[in-house]
């Protein structure tokens, strides 16, 4: 049968076993570290799946990070460094820091509208935001998959090029992964997000195909990698070279954007500016920030961000890893402080968000009374494709003490939050139902 590469699960598949035989090139890392790195990544402990790494430049002088929820009681709060690399003001009631990331609070989101705002927008930093001119920014097309040598743009002729505006989330494939531990009882690598690692913009910018088609990319071409301008990123005493994932040039050719607007602003620094790529539905990682150059290659390739990272691996997983991270999946949070304290017979409205990488959210259940009865949430949005959905119910506590607030949410396709996550050594992919603590005083 045909291997369809826009699905990220086929693609993938087929990449792996193109790799395991040899076949894919391995962009920019020695295929003896690849291997080791993936054989690493393919045992239990996965050290790669520690998700903040010291950034290339800093490797000596930065402390390690940690970051493995070693025991299920951890809490999963790893010190925060002070300067995590970060452009924009941090302030505590706004971001959770974890390691050179910035982890949005939910509460914070509560009376703001359908979009994050630029200034609670989480960041998700392999290294540190690097600070580049739009005036001397340049994206080096090139590859042997192009009719003639490389092709370069500046953001003038960018921004001359069809512009394509659109609201989507961006979320780290890792987002919900504390949930594991503190939940589920599971040993986990990586950042340890709550459900903060996700945000909606409305994107502006232009068609990567369009970009594409004007560099004279061919029928040869089987993928596209797309790499930052941020620092080379060291793990484990390996350079992994600069971020980067291959996309299969069927999704490159579809529906991917070059942005340099988020929320009719200029592209921040934190977020990617100049440009970044946006990819609708597909994991975080595959939007790259501060593109520089792109390769169009007429052969599979392979990066560390679709070896050892950000697929599945565990007893429950194929010993190469799984089927692939595709697109993210579904989750619900509320607008409240984790374990906040309410007033006994006071009607509040409890607020949330909703969203699936698969469909648009159908509908979204809540409980009070930590799972026992459910009552249906309004929503405040037409749901849509690619973002998120705000909801409400109204709650009046009737007795005091201790309990947990539920939501649930139903996507288009059908699918319902489960109870319980499947367990993965990277903590990828959360999407059981979260106990939120509350207590009624
Ligand atoms: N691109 C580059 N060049 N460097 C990075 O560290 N992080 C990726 C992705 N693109 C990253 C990157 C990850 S893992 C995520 S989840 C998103 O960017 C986060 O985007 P944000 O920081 O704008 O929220």
């Amino acid at each position: 049968m045909p291997v369809d590469l826009s699905d990220e699960s086929q693609y993938d598949r087929a990449r792996l076993r193109q790799w395991a035989r040899g076949r894919a090139r391995s962009a920019g890392v020695d295929r003896r570290d690849l291997l080791r790195l993936f054989a690493a990544g393919a045992a239990a402990a996965g050290p790669l799946g520690a998700a903040v790494a010291a950034p290339a430049r800093a490797a000596g002088a930065t402390p390690a990070t940690p970051t493995a929820l070693a025991t299920p009681t951890t809490p999963a709060t790893p010190a925060a460094p002070a300067a995590p690399g970060i452009v924009k003001p941090l302030p505590p009631e706004l971001f959770t820091l974890r390691g050179t990331n910035a982890e949005t609070n939910f509460a914070a989101l509560r009376g703001t509208g359908h979009l994050t705002p630029l200034d609670r927008f989480f960041v998700r930093n392999h290294t540190v935001t690097p600070r580049l001119d739009a005036a001397d920014w340049r994206l080096s097309v090139w590859g042997d998959a192009l009719s003639g040598g490389p092709v370069e743009f500046s953001y003038d002729r960018l921004r001359s090029l069809p512009a394509v505006e659109r609201t989507l989330f961006i979320e780290c494939a890792g987002n919900g992964r504390s949930f594991y531990t503190t939940q589920q009882g599971q040993t986990v690598t990586g950042t340890a997000w709550t459900l903060g690692a996700i945000g909606v913009a409305r994107w502006r910018g232009a068609r990567l195909s369009d970009v594409l088609r004007r560099a004279g990319v061919t029928r040869r071409a089987v993928d596209v990698l797309p790499r930052g301008r941020d620092d080379e990123v060291v793990t484990n005493g390996v350079n992994l070279g600069r971020v980067r994932r291959p996309l299969p040039v069927s999704k490159a050719l579809d529906d991917v954007i070059l942005a340099y607007e988020m929320n009719g602003e200029p592209l921040p620094a934190d977020h990617g500016g100049p440009v970044r790529v946006v990819v609708p539905d597909w994991i975080g990682i595959s939007s790259i920030k501060w593109v520089g150059d792109i390769e169009v290659s007429a052969e599979p390739l392979y990066t560390p961000w679709n070896t050892d990272l950000y697929r599945l691996f565990g007893p429950d997983q194929p010993p190469q890893g799984s089927a692939p991270l595709t697109r993210q999946t579904l989750k619900s949070a509320f607008e409240l402080q984790s374990g906040a304290t309410v007033p006994v017979h006071r009607t509040r409205l409890l607020t949330g968000r909703s969203w699936s990488g698969a469909a648009p959210v159908h509908r979204v259940e809540v409980s009070t009374d930590g799972g026992t009865h459910w009552q249906r949430a309004r929503f405040h949005d037409v749901p849509r494709r690619g973002s998120w959905v705000r909801w409400s119910v109204p709650w009046t506590p009737r007795t005091t003490g201790p309990t947990a607030l539920l939501a649930r949410a139903t996507d288009a396709t059908g699918r319902t939050q489960p109870d319980t996550a499947a367990h993965n050594t990277q903590g990828y992919l959360f999407d059981a139902v979260v106990r939120h603590p509350v207590t009624v005083v």
